[in-house]
């Protein structure tokens, strides 16, 4: 496992824009199309009321921003925030097929400094992103800054689990799995930077307390699927 994974954040940015087109399929396919339901637990955590604005970080190809919109219904407003443009377009036109009707914007932009003011959004989630910025504290801080009092947001990605068992069973699957999935899709090295990228992310418990050091009020994780994914759930 390399401890010394330190991409830039331009690197993150290309491999998305190179996997765009292709990342839906391959996500369906490689969680057996379970995804979704984890996505849309941690749409419900984030506790969306209609009529609400809501923020969907590092949107990628905009599953939960999708799922946001619908829970905040016609009446709300959802932004979807991600800096990899191809992601950006795909999720455009899925929302021009599925949602034509609900306001939503797709905007171009960094995790690590959100062009919104203060105490701005309702709700926020943000799926499979945390693992993938290059400042953690960084982005908690950010998200924090833009929510209102009280506000939730919900973030779900990858987690170690703590049973020894689970996690060879984690390992088996990234490697056996995933990278040759990856493979016949051409982007096996694409794919291959998840397992690293998982080994270097803090877990369940760390989480909480870089969500505590960001000075928000209430932090819990949630692990799934036997700890194999989780959500972090804070409140403002
Ligand atoms: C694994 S994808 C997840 C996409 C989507 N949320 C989902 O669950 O399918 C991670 C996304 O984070 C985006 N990302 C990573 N770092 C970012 C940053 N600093 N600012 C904005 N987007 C970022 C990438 O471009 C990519 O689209």
């Amino acid at each position: 496992m390399t401890n010394n994974f330190n991409p830039e954040a331009s690197d993150i940015q290309a491999i998305f824009n190179r996997i765009a087109s292709k990342y839906d399929d391959l996500n369906d396919r490689l969680s057996f199309g379970q995804h979704a339901i984890w996505k849309m637990m941690a749409v419900k955590w984030s506790d969306p009321k209609s009529g609400a604005i809501a923020l969907d970080l590092c949107c990628g190809s905009g599953d939960l921003t999708l799922m946001l919109a619908q829970k905040v219904g016609l009446q709300g407003q959802v932004t979807g925030l991600d800096f990899a443009c191809a992601q950006l377009q795909i999720a455009q036109t899925r929302q021009e097929n599925k949602l034509p009707k609900h306001a939503i914007s797709w905007l171009e932009g960094d995790a690590l400094n959100l062009p919104f003011s203060d105490n701005f959004f309702d709700c926020a989630t943000m799926g499979y992103g945390l693992r993938n910025v290059t400042d953690i504290s960084r982005c908690l801080q950010e998200v924090r800054r833009v929510l209102k009092p009280g506000a939730k947001i919900a973030i779900l990605d990858f987690h170690r689990p703590q049973s020894d068992l689970i996690n060879m069973f984690q390992q088996w699957y990234l490697q056996n799995i995933v990278v040759p999935t990856a493979q016949d899709f051409s982007m096996e090295e694409e794919y291959a930077y998840l397992i690293p990228s998982l080994a270097k992310f803090p877990n369940g418990s760390e989480q909480v307390n870089l969500a505590y050091r960001a000075r928000f009020s209430e932090a819990v994780h949630y692990p799934l699927l036997g700890g194999m994914m989780g959500v972090l759930v804070l409140k403002k």
